[in-house]
């Protein structure tokens, strides 16, 4: 009755240049033995309580993402195929409407695939939690504590208590701008929301059909006129195609007055940057993160990654060194965010 919904649709471009749009961040082992998408499947109890994942993706990237949930035993309920990207709601919409179909009592749990979480037992105890909350109407969020003004978070004003660790949502502000940003963190009384959703099918539906009933609509034309292929689910391309594109930070939570918010510390990370990557890996005692063939003479504080060829480094501080066959990046470490704009580039170029 609990459906873990796999969202896989991002491009991850800050990771460049090994994360591609054929090979997006999701899909690489970049924290671990596993992707990112088959640590963030294996998050999920393997309770019975648990259907198995729906995964919802670009129609690129099926095949990539069957063979890697197969891989570890996930065989998911469906991978659900995306024309084109519409962004989070009509992910999120398409998710809800469809295990609303197979089940009305349906929870929903809406995982992105490229997220860090290092306390699984805390998250599974927390998600766990989160359903109890769903299913009493709320729309549960999980609360990062904020550590710097990041823009590229949601932001979530914490209210009245519900429950036990669970709290109203005052206000959900997605994205703010860095002035209003460092205000939050000054206020102390706002925690960033992580990106994960929990709550029943039927309430996110009805918020959704309450604030954008256009993309519920194109969404349910887009599901009527689906066709089953084996695991995948191809939604109908027209009709997605026809979607207006908006994430569900905007759609619904900056909106709803179901939101609830369950302030947590599982050791949470958005793998956002190179720069968010050093942050989390394992480091020598010189604070050098490292993989691959490296040679290091006096380097301190970089992150150095190679796949094939020898990357030796001499009296650097600070720095992003990727190298992968047919590019390589070299950035000061405060800098990966802009990586974002040589893709810009790049793709300008052809
Ligand atoms: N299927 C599908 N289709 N998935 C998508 C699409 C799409 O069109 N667009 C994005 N996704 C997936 C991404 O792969 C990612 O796993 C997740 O949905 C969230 O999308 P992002 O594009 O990464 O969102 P964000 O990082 O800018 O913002 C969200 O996450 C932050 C935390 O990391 C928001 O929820 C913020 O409020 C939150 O703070
Ligand atoms: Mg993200």
């Amino acid at each position: 009755r609990i459906f873990p919904v796999l969202l896989s649709g991002g491009a991850g471009t800050r990771l460049w240049p090994l994360s591609r749009s054929l090979y997006p961040k999701q899909l690489l082992p970049l924290a671990g033995e596993e992707t990112m998408l088959q640590a963030t499947a294996l998050r999920v109890p393997g309770d019975p309580a648990y259907a198995a994942p729906l995964a919802i993706c670009n129609n690129d990237h099926r095949f990539i993402i069957a063979e890697q949930l197969r891989a570890i035993g996930r065989e998911p309920l469906a991978i659900m195929l995306e024309p084109v990207g519409r962004n989070t709601a009509p992910a999120a919409a398409a998710a809800a409407l469809w295990c609303l179909a197979r089940n009305p009592e349906a929870v929903i749990a809406l995982l992105p695939a490229d997220h860090v979480i290092r306390d699984v037992e805390g998250f599974r105890r927390l998600l766990a939690r989160a359903v109890e909350m769903a299913d009493a109407g709320h729309i549960v969020t999980f609360g990062i504590r904020p550590t710097e003004p990041h823009t590229g978070y949601g932001y979530i004003r914490q209210g009245q208590a519900i429950a036990d660790g669970v709290f109203h949502v005052d206000r959900f502000t997605e994205k703010p701008d860095a002035a209003t940003a460092t205000g939050y963190l000054a206020d102390g009384g706002y925690s960033w929301n992580s990106g994960m959703f929990v709550a029943r099918a039927d309430t996110l539906v009805e918020e959704m059909r309450r604030f954008r009933p256009d993309i519920v609509q194109a969404v349910e034309r887009s599901l009527d006129g689906a066709k089953r292929d084996l695991d995948f689910l191809r939604l109908d391309e027209a009709a997605f195609a026809a979607c207006p594109a908006q994430s569900i930070d905007f759609a619904v939570m900056e909106k709803t007055e179901h939101a609830a918010v369950m302030p947590c510390d599982i050791g949470w990370s958005d793998i956002g940057s190179w720069t968010a990557l050093w942050d989390i890996a394992e480091k020598d005692a010189n604070g050098n993160a490292v993989q691959g063939d490296v040679i290091l003479r006096d380097v301190s504080n970089s992150y150095i990654r190679t796949e094939k060829t020898v990357v030796a480094a001499i009296g650097v501080s600070d720095l992003t060194i990727v190298e992968t066959s047919d590019a390589v990046l070299v950035a000061r470490r405060d800098r990966t965010q802009e990586v974002k704009e040589v893709v810009e580039m790049l793709k300008a170029d052809g």
